[in-house]
């Protein structure tokens, strides 16, 4: 064992495994440039009073926190939307809207570390603003597709399980429960299919005085709901026409999702409800399909964080995407791409050569050719090997007679080919 390991649930990136993340990292952000999005960046290190006051009560337990030199609480970012929320609190009067920005940065959560869950992880970020339409939910929602989708995921793999926080709220509300007990209501029915069942009623008897069994029915009965009409089934007992106005509001989003052709890949599911505080509409969570069927992503609307921070009344939606389970799920369906490294040509030479062989690698590399050599002149086959070892596409060889007449060799790695090439033209014939 060696004396100095990384910390439980960090992670070493070594070359192969930031070719990978790199790899993810890129497709990131193609799709979301590709939706219209702009990129921004917050600290790592935020006052503590930040998360504690707005993320809820799981993520709170989690924090790497500690306090600086100067006396104050501070904590490492186990998420990237209350500083996104401050960053366009503080400049909402100017922000052209709809303001649509993302991120892709590393957060830190003292989880216990397992498959999928570590204590340092990436996330992607991609939320909206200024727009309290559902169009721009569905339009989150279509990102976090079109980004899975591109990376060669189909709908076999993964599923968009839609909920919304406020007909849960509804829900509980019409049960005679108070505003302030939702947050509690809603944290059993996250835990309701681990929780033994008499431990829930028991919890919900606590919070509204003996109907504890009654809810827990209810409950059960809302989250095996999975269509819009069987919504408006079960709904229609409660006469309200706030249910009726917001299943109205949930029809209209997915027949945005339809528009969009990606139906297929989202499903109504009550059981959904986030861990997260700031929710206040549309939630949803991307589970992958397999056995181990973990939360790849997760996010939805938050029309009064901003406003809670002591900023403008602006309305918000948006997810995060993390690497990790979304790298496992990549290598287990074994469809990452070959990330070898991008060495376009390896240039082999002499100690005769040495000085003629070396300026030109700096004009290539000057004219921006990923170029690459031995740093000692060692034979030239074990050089040419060294150039297949890196892939790269051309070895140029500076031999002595050739160097002579102002020529080198080009050697195409692939197909073996060599030709004899002006030395002032090698760029142009290795661009080709
Ligand atoms: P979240 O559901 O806490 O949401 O995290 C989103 C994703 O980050 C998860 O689905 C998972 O892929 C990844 N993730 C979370 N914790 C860990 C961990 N310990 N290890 C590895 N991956 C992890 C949020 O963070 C919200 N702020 C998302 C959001 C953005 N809502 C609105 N805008």
């Amino acid at each position: 064992m060696s004396t100095f390991q990384t910390l439980a649930g960090f992670r070493d990136f070594y070359p192969d495994d930031c070719a990978f993340r790199n790899f993810i990292f890129e497709c990131f952000r193609r799709s979301a440039t590709t939706f219209g999005f702009e990129e921004y960046d917050a600290p790592i290190l935020e006052s503590m009073e930040l998360f504690t006051a707005k993320s809820g009560e799981e993520i709170v337990s989690q924090l790497f926190n500690f306090e600086d030199k100067g006396g104050r609480s501070v904590a490492m970012r186990p998420e990237m939307t209350p500083s996104l929320a401050r960053m366009v609190g503080v400049r909402a009067s100017t922000l052209r809207r709809p303001i649509k920005w993302f991120s892709i940065s590393e957060m830190f959560r003292y989880e216990r570390p397992q498959k999928g869950r570590l204590r340092s992880f990436y996330q992607f970020n991609a939320d909206i603003f200024g727009n309290e339409s559902s169009y721009a939910d569905a339009e989150i929602i279509l990102l976090g597709i079109y980004m899975l989708k591109s990376f060669g995921l189909t709908a076999e793999d993964f599923r968009v399980r839609l909920s919304d926080r406020q007909l849960w709220t509804l829900f509980i509300r019409s049960h005679n429960i108070g505003e302030n007990d939702v947050p509690e209501v809603l944290g059993i029915i996250d835990k309701i299919e681990r929780e033994e069942p008499s431990k829930t009623v028991e919890s919900l008897d606590k919070i509204c005085r003996g109907d504890g069994q009654k809810i827990f029915y209810d409950l059960l009965e809302v989250k095996t709901i999975h269509s819009v009409n069987d919504i408006r089934e079960f709904f229609k007992k409660f006469k309200n026409d706030t249910f009726a106005r917001r299943i109205d509001e949930l029809a209209q989003l997915l027949t945005r999702v339809e528009t969009f052709g990606v139906s297929d890949f989202v499903t109504i599911d009550f059981g959904i409800v986030r861990g997260l505080a700031y929710y206040t509409g549309f939630i949803f969570e991307i589970f992958e399909r397999s056995g181990q069927s973990r939360a790849l992503a997760g996010g939805g609307r938050y029309d009064n964080l901003i406003k809670r921070l002591g900023y403008a009344d602006l309305p918000a939606v948006g997810f995060a995407i993390g690497d990790v389970t979304l790298g496992n799920l990549l290598k287990e369906k074994n469809i990452v791409p070959k990330l070898s490294k991008n060495i376009h040509c390896f240039v082999v030479y002499s100690t005769q050569t040495e000085t003629l062989a070396l300026r030109q690698a700096t004009m290539l590399r000057g004219q921006k050719i990923n170029t690459d050599y031995c740093l000692d002149p060692i034979t030239f086959s074990k050089q040419l090997k060294m150039a297949a070892q890196v892939n790269a596409k051309y070895a140029i060889i500076f031999g002595e007679e050739e160097a002579k007449t102002g020529h080198a060799k080009v050697k195409n790695m692939l197909s073996t080919n060599e030709i004899v090439v002006e030395i002032d033209r090698l760029a142009e014939v290795i661009s080709r």
